[in-house]
C-alpha cells in the first residue's frame, strides 16, 4: 500500500499537480436513494470538489451495483426482467445524485460489459496464481423455487430460544448466531416451502494467503485506527476462505469454465470501481486506464465507504487486487451511518427519508452544509438533527455568510455603479483571511470537514463583527464620508468573497450564484488575489432561511413513501418479503378525484393463459377487453395454473405505458391483491359486467 499522503498546504501547481481518483461505495440498484446513503456521496463529492478547486487532477466515479439475489428476486416480483428494473434504477439513482450537486464523472453499472470482462480477467489471473478452490458444502435449498437460500432468505424458530419469525443467521430476540440448517421449522422466504439441504460445489478465494500484505497495510500507519482495530480484531479471529460462486438462478456474471456457476455479487461489485473508471478512459482520449489501475501506477485511489462494507474493501479487495497484479487503493475511508433526530431512521416516523422526497421539500445545499458541519475523518454516526439542522444552516449560511454580501452590495451597486474600491480598509484582517487558506485546506484534505467549517464561521463572525462596528449604513448618512463608505462595503465584499471560495466544494450553486453576483470565477489560489477596483453585478438574494414547516411535510410525505421501499441490502442482510407477515401497508397520500381518473380501468376477459418459457413468476394473459385484444404478462405463476384463468372476467389498467419485457410487450396489468407467492388473488367484478366497461 502507499504511505498516506501528506496535506499539501500550497496551492497545485500544473507540475507538483496529483492524480487522483475517488469511487464511492456503489448502490444497489434495488431501491431508491435515501438520505443514509447520500452522506457518503456528498463527504466524497465535497472532497472531490475541493480537490478540483485545489488545483489538481480529481476524477470520480460510480455505478448501480447490479447484481445478487435481492435484485433477481425483486424483479421476478415486479414481474420485470432484472435489466428493465436496473436500467431504470440507474437513472433515477443518476438523477437524484445530479439534483444533490454529486459530481460524478462517470456514472456506470456492474452489469456492463466492461465489469464482465474485468471480473473474468481477475478470476482468471487469481485461479492462474492459484488463490481459487473448490469444495463441496451444505445448503438450503428450495424445492419449489429451486434455489439456495442466502441465510437471511431462510426463516424459522431459533434453536436457542425458540423465538419465531427468526432469519438464518442470527436471532433478533436473543442475539444468538448459528447456520440456517440450525433453525426449528425452516421455511423459505422466498416461496414459504420447507428447504431441504443440498450440496454443492462452490468456489473459494484463499484470502488467508493474503494475510501478510493486509497486516503490513494494516501497520503502516495510514488507515483510520478504528478501521485498524477492526482488521487485527479480524485477523485475531483468522482470515477464512471466501465463497465467491453462487448457483443458478442468480442474476450475475457466470463463472468462466464453470456452467451455472456465478460470481457472487460482492466479487464484482468493487471491481465496478475499475470498470467505471475503464467506460469514462473510452471517453476520453487523455486518460489511460492503467495509469491508475497498474502496478507501478504513481496516482492515488481512494474509496469512501460506509462502515458496513469495511470488510469488503480492507480485506478481500486489497487481497483480490494484488494476487490479479493491479495496484491497492492508496486509501479506505469509512464514515459512520445517518440516524434521524437521534434514532434509525425509520418509516414510520417518517425519517427514513428518499433524497427524492427531500428535493421535493428542501434545498440539497442545507443537507451538504450541515453534513459538512458534522463530519470528521472519524467513523462516528452521524445525527441529522432536524431542528438543529435549521438552526445551523439559518445561522451560519443564511445570518453569517450572505448575510455580509447582502449588508454591503446594495451601497456597492447604487452608490458607486457597482465598482469596488481601490484601497483596503483592513489589509491586516483582509491578510489574515488569505492566510486561513492554507488550515482550512489542510482540514478539507484530511477530512476534517467540521473543522473547515468551523475555522469558516469564525471568519464569518469576524467579517460580521467588521461591518457591526463600522456601520456603513450610519456612514453613509454623513455628508463626506463617501469614501470611507465605498471602502468598507468593498471590504465587506472581499471577505465574503473569500468565505465564499473556502465554502465552494461545500455549497457549489451558492458558490456559482456568488460568482456570478462577484463576476469572478474562483480558483483555490484566487484567494490570494484581491478584487479592488473591479465591478460586480447586482445582488440577488442567494439562499432563503430554512422553511421550517417543509420540514413537517418532508417527514409527513416520507411517512406516506410506501412505495419506495428502502432497498434490500445484499443477501446477507436482505429482508425477504416473506408470506408470513401480515402486515397492512399503510394508506397512500390523498390523491385528487382527477388523479384517479387517469388511470383508465376496464373490465377484462382472460381469453388465453399460458406458462411463459424461461420465467419462474410470469403468465402470458391475452385479455380481450370489447375493443381490442391486449397481451399482458402478469406474475401470477405462484398462485394460479393459466388453465384456470381462462374465461374469467377480471380488471385491468388499460392506459399503461407498455413495457418491453424479457418475453415480449406487456400492454398493461391485471389488479389482484396479497402478499405474493401463493397468496394472490386476482379481481372478479360480478357476474353481467361486460369486457370493455369502465370500471370507476
Ligand atoms: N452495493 C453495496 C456496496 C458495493 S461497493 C463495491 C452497498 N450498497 S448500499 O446501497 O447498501 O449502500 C451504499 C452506501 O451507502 C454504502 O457505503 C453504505 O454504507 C451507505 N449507507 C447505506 N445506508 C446508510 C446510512 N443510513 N448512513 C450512512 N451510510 C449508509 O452496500
Ligand atoms: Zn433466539
Amino acid at each position: 500500500m502507499a504511505a498516506s499522503i501528506q496535506a499539501s498546504t500550497q496551492a497545485s501547481t500544473p507540475e507538483n499537480k496529483r492524480r487522483i481518483l475517488v469511487t464511492n461505495a456503489l448502490p444497489y440498484a434495488n431501491g431508491p436513494i435515501h438520505i443514509g446513503h447520500l452522506l457518503g456521496y456528498i463527504q466524497a463529492d465535497i472532497w472531490v470538489r475541493f480537490q478540483r478547486l485545489y488545483g489538481n487532477e480529481c476524477h470520480f466515479v460510480c455505478a448501480d451495483d447490479a447484481h445478487g439475489t435481492p435484485i433477481m428476486l425483486k424483479a421476478q416480483q415486479l414481474g420485470v426482467a432484472p435489466e428493465d428494473m436496473i436500467a431504470d434504477m440507474n437513472a433515477a439513482h443518476q438523477r437524484d445524485f445530479a439534483d444533490f450537486a454529486v459530481s460524478f464523472d462517470n456514472y456506470h453499472s456492474t452489469h456492463s460489459p466492461e465489469n464482465q470482462e474485468l471480473a473474468n480477467l481477475i478470476y482468471t489471473r487469481l485461479r492462474e496464481a492459484g488463490h481459487i478452490q473448490t469444495r463441496t458444502i451444505e445448503q438450503l435449498f428450495d424445492p419449489e423455487k429451486e434455489m439456495f437460500l442466502p441465510d437471511r432468505f431462510v426463516k424459522g424458530e431459533c434453536p436457542d430460544c425458540g423465538a419465531d419469525d427468526q432469519y438464518g443467521d442470527n436471532c433478533d430476540v436473543c442475539g444468538a448466531t448459528y447456520a440456517p440448517t440450525d433453525l426449528k421449522n425452516p421455511r423459505s422466504a422466498v416461496s414459504g416451502a420447507v428447504p431441504i439441504v443440498r450440496e454443492s460445489e462452490h468456489y473459494f478465494f484463499d484470502l488467508p494467503a493474503f494475510g501478510d500484505m493486509l497486516k503490513a497495510w494494516t501497520r503502516s500507519g495510514s488507515l483510520q485506527s478504528e478501521m485498524a482495530n477492526k482488521l487485527n480484531e479480524w485477523f485475531e479471529q483468522g482470515l477464512q476462505q471466501w465463497d465467491i460462486s453462487r448457483d443458478k438462478p442468480y442474476f450475475g456474471f457466470e463463472i468462466p469454465d464453470a456452467p451455472g456457476k456465478y460470481f457472487y455479487v460482492w466479487l464484482d461489485a468493487p471491481i465496478g470501481y475499475m470498470s467505471s473508471f475503464k467506460n469514462y478512459c473510452a471517453k476520453r482520449d487523455d486518460l489511460e486506464f492503467a495509469d491508475f489501475w497498474d502496478k507501478e501506477s504513481s496516482a492515488e485511489v481512494y474509496h469512501f465507504i460506509g462502515k458496513d462494507i469495511i470488510y469488503f474493501h480492507s480485506l478481500f479487495w486489497p487481497a483480490m487486487l494484488s494476487g490479479a497484479d493491479f495496484r491497492q487503493p492508496t486509501n479506505v475511508w469509512a464514515h459512520g451511518f445517518i440516524t434521524v433526530n437521534g434514532t434509525k431512521m425509520s418509516k414510520s416516523k417518517g425519517t427514513f427519508i428518499m433524497a427524492r422526497t427531500y428535493l421535493e421539500h428542501l434545498d440539497p445545499e442545507y443537507l451538504r452544509y450541515y453534513f459538512a458541519a458534522k463530519l470528521s475523518s472519524r467513523i462516528d454516526d452521524l445525527d441529522l438533527n432536524l431542528t438543529d439542522f435549521a438552526q445551523r444552516v439559518n445561522s451560519d449560511l443564511v445570518g453569517k455568510v450572505v448575510n455580509i454580501a447582502s449588508r454591503c452590495a446594495g451601497f456597492i451597486s447604487k452608490k458607486f455603479a457597482g465598482k469596488l474600491s481601490d484601497n483596503i480598509d483592513d489589509s491586516a484582517m483582509l491578510a489574515d483571511f488569505q492566510a486561513a487558506a492554507t488550515t482550512i485546506a489542510q482540514a478539507y484534505e484530511e477530512r476534517e470537514f467540521s473543522r473547515a467549517m468551523r475555522e469558516i464561521m469564525k471568519l464569518a463572525d469576524r467579517a460580521n463583527e467588521y461591518i457591526a462596528v463600522k456601520e456603513p449604513w450610519q456612514l453613509a448618512k454623513q455628508e463626506g464620508k463617501e469614501q470611507e463608505v465605498q471602502d468598507v462595503c468593498s471590504m465587506g465584499i472581499h471577505l465574503f468573497r473569500l468565505l465564499m471560495i473556502y465554502l465552494t466544494p461545500v455549497v457549489p450553486k451558492l458558490s456559482a450564484d456568488s460568482q456570478n453576483f462577484l463576476n469572478d470565477s474562483f480558483s483555490w489560489e484566487s484567494a490570494q488575489i484581491t478584487l479592488t477596483g473591479h465591478s460586480i453585478n447586482k445582488f440577488k438574494a442567494l439562499m432563503q432561511r430554512v422553511p421550517t414547516e417543509k420540514i413537517e411535510s418532508m417527514l409527513e410525505a416520507s411517512k406516506d413513501n410506501n412505495t419506495a421501499a428502502p432497498a434490500a441490502k445484499d443477501e446477507n442482510t436482505a429482508v425477504a418479503e416473506t408470506n408470513n407477515q401480515p402486515e397492512f401497508e399503510p394508506i397512500a397520500a390523498e390523491i385528487e378525484f382527477d388523479d384517479f381518473a387517469k388511470v383508465d380501468l376496464r373490465v377484462a376477459k382472460i381469453v388465453n393463459a399460458e406458462h411463459v418459457e424461461g420465467a419462474d413468476k410470469l403468465i402470458k394473459l391475452t385479455l380481450d377487453i370489447g375493443s381490442e385484444q391486449r397481451q399482458v404478462f402478469a406474475g401470477l405463476k405462484s398462485a394460479y395454473n393459466p388453465e384456470d384463468l381462462i374465461g374469467q372476467l377480471t380488471v385491468m389498467v388499460a392506459n399503461l405505458k407498455p413495457r418491453k419485457m424479457r418475453f415480449g410487450m406487456s400492454e398493461g396489468m391485471v389488479l389482484a391483491a396479497g402478499p405474493g407467492g401463493k397468496e394472490i388473488y386476482i379481481l372478479n367484478p360480478h357476474d353481467g359486467a361486460q369486457p370493455g366497461q369502465r370500471v370507476m
